[in-house]
């Protein structure tokens, strides 16, 4: 059984790009630069956002960082995100979610302008994305994408289970892993809440994708000898063997799935050092035109 190091594929990745903002930089070009909207104080988004702009400051990008209170109304937050559309200093712009319930997720995923869509949540990046084409990817799908290439995994004509239809993992994912492409190639099940003998078609998977969001839902029993395994679930929970009282577990069973396991992503330190550097890959594209020409 080998770990998927995700801390460290993020250390290349990230290296990587500020590699890159030094080019542009060195050519007399701009930073790129990512705009946040954060609406409400919701602690874990008010964290993600944090982390998502430090690591910004990190490779070398410019940051935009628009917060407004949970009263705010759908009107100004359209507005707002028209005048960044409309801004040629912003190269990515994201709203954080969850929203607050009185304003339209989807109004607001279509407001922006998808050539600055860095999340890969617009229509027009989700159609081109389903049809092979140039367009953002949702950056959980594309990080395990890509820790699936740095470790040579081999997807080709594999059974590849996703357990999860989010739009912004199961889904893509499930896409992702289908198409004609390296990673991809692979013959992709979907199960949701009404997927029959769930154990079973788990447990004929060659490589298992868990974003169910249930913690530690894939027990040894539901999965096959030798299979990668790839959770994507963050759950804290108590602990009394840690300082801070609490700990993280994932949506798999860790201790007796991973001895079955060829390749497996622990929580923490799995997928989650992926997200935020596959957003920041998105933006270093954006700036750069290479995905729509600027
Ligand atoms: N909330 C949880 N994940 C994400 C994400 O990838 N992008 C945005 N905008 N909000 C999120």
């Amino acid at each position: 059984m080998e770990l998927i190091d995700g801390k460290k594929i993020n250390a290349e990745v990230k290296a990587e790009i500020a590699k890159e903002v030094e080019k542009i930089i060195a050519n007399g070009g701009k930073r790129p630069n990512l705009a946040v909207i954060l609406i409400g104080e919701d602690g874990a988004s008010a964290t993600y956002v944090g982390s998502k702009i430090k690591t910004c400051h990190e490779v070398g990008f410019e940051s935009t960082d628009v917060k407004f209170p949970e009263s705010v109304s759908e009107d100004e937050v359209l507005a707002k995100i028209t005048e960044i559309n409309n801004n040629p200093n912003i190269d990515g712009l994201i709203v954080q979610l969850p929203l607050p319930k009185h304003i339209s997720e989807h109004k607001i995923i279509e407001a922006i302008d998808y050539k600055k869509d860095v999340d890969g949540f617009h229509p027009v990046n989700t159609g081109r994305m389903a049809m092979g084409l140039p367009s953002f990817l949702p950056a959980t799908p594309a990080g395990i994408v890509e820790l699936f290439r740095r470790y040579n995994i081999d997807t080709e004509g594999k059974n590849c289970v996703v357990l999860g239809r989010s739009n912004i993992v199961g889904t893509p994912m499930g896409l992702l892993m289908s198409r004609k492409a390296t990673p991809g190639n692979a013959t992709v099940t979907i199960c949701h809440s009404r997927t029959k003998n769930l154990k079973e078609v788990c447990a004929n998977a060659d490589i298992l994708i868990a974003a169910i969001g249930q913690c530690e839902f894939v027990t040894a029993d539901m999965v096959k000898e030798g299979a990668v395994v790839v959770d994507v679930g963050i759950h804290r929970v108590k602990s009394d063997k840690t300082k801070s009282g609490w700990k993280l577990l994932g949506d798999v069973k860790f201790d007796e799935v991973a001895p079955k396991c060829s390749y497996i992503t622990p929580v923490p330190g799995g997928v989650g050092p992926m997200t935020i550097i596959s957003l920041l890959k998105n933006t270093l594209l954006a700036a750069q035109g290479k995905i729509y020409r600027k």
